[in-house]
C-alpha cells in the first residue's frame, strides 16, 4: 500500500472539518490507523506560529513574513508528525496543506505560485500528498457560513476580493493538476460529499 497522505483543501466555511471526521471514520472501518492534523498548527511549535500569524494585532505584517510563517509551521509539522506517521504506516489527513500557500499567498496576496512552491519545496522535504480534495465554495457563500460561526481571524477578515481570488485560485490549481486535486462542490450534501471522498480514496489506495 502507498503512502496514505491525504489533504484537503478549499476556502474559509467550506466544509473540510466535517468531511475529514468522516473520512476518518471510514479509515477506520478498514483498519487504518488514521492522525488528524490542521495546518497552520498541528505540533506545538507551529501552534505557537499560527497564534502569530492569525493575530488580528498584527496588522502590519508583510506578506512574505506571513508565507515565512506558513511555510516554517508547515516545515515543523512535517517533520515532527506527518513523516514520522506515515513512516509507521498510517494514514494522515491533514486540514490544509502547501496549496493553501499556493492560493492565499501566491494569488491572494499576489506573491506568485511557483515562488511559494519553491520556498515549500525546502519545508516539504520531498514530501506530496497522493490526494488533494478540494471542497469548492463560492466566496460569498463562505463568508456567509463563518459568519455564523465564531469571531473571524486575521485572514477571514480580509475583504470579499480577495476570498474571491482566493476560490478562483483554488479552481486554477485544480484544472493544473487533475491527476492530484478531486474537486468536489461543497453545496452538495454532506453524505453526497462524503460518498464521492470515499469512492475517490478507494481508486488511490
Ligand atoms: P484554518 O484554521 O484552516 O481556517 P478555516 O477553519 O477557516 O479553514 O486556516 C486559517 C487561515 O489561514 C485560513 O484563512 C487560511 C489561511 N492559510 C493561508 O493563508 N496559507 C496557508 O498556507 C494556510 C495553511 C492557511
Amino acid at each position: 500500500m502507498k503512502n496514505i497522505f491525504i489533504t484537503m483543501e478549499g476556502p474559509d466555511g467550506a466544509g473540510k472539518s466535517t468531511q475529514i471526521e468522516l473520512l476518518k471514520k471510514y479509515f477506520e472501518g478498514k483498519d487504518i490507523e488514521v492522525v488528524l492534523t490542521r495546518e497552520p498548527g498541528g505540533t506545538r511549535i507551529s501552534e505557537a506560529v499560527r497564534a502569530v500569524i492569525l493575530n488580528k494585532e498584527y496588522k502590519e505584517m508583510d506578506y512574505k513574513t506571513e508565507l515565512m510563517l506558513y511555510t516554517a509551521a508547515r516545515a515543523q509539522l512535517v517533520a515532527e508528525v506527518i513523516k514520522p506517521a506515515l513512516l509507521q504506516g498510517k494514514a494522515v489527513i491533514c486540514d490544509r496543506f502547501v496549496d493553501s500557500s499556493a492560493v492565499y499567498q501566491g494569488m491572494g496576496r499576489g506573491l506568485g505560485v511557483e515562488q511559494v512552491y519553491k520556498i515549500n519545496e525546502y519545508a516539504l522535504d520531498g514530501l506530496k500528498p497522493i490526494l488533494t480534495i478540494l471542497l469548492d465554495l463560492d466566496a460569498t457563500e463562505g463568508i456567509r457560513r463563518k459568519k455564523n460561526q465564531a469571531e473571524l481571524d486575521r485572514m477571514e477578515e480580509e475583504s470579499i476580493d480577495f476570498h474571491k481570488k482566493v476560490v478562483e485560485g483554488y479552481r486554477q490549481l485544480a484544472e493544473l493538476d487533475k491527476d492530484r486535486i478531486y474537486k468536489i462542490d461543497a453545496t452538495l450534501p454532506v453524505e453526497e460529499i462524503a460518498k464521492l471522498i470515499r469512492e475517490e480514496v478507494d481508486k488511490r489506495i
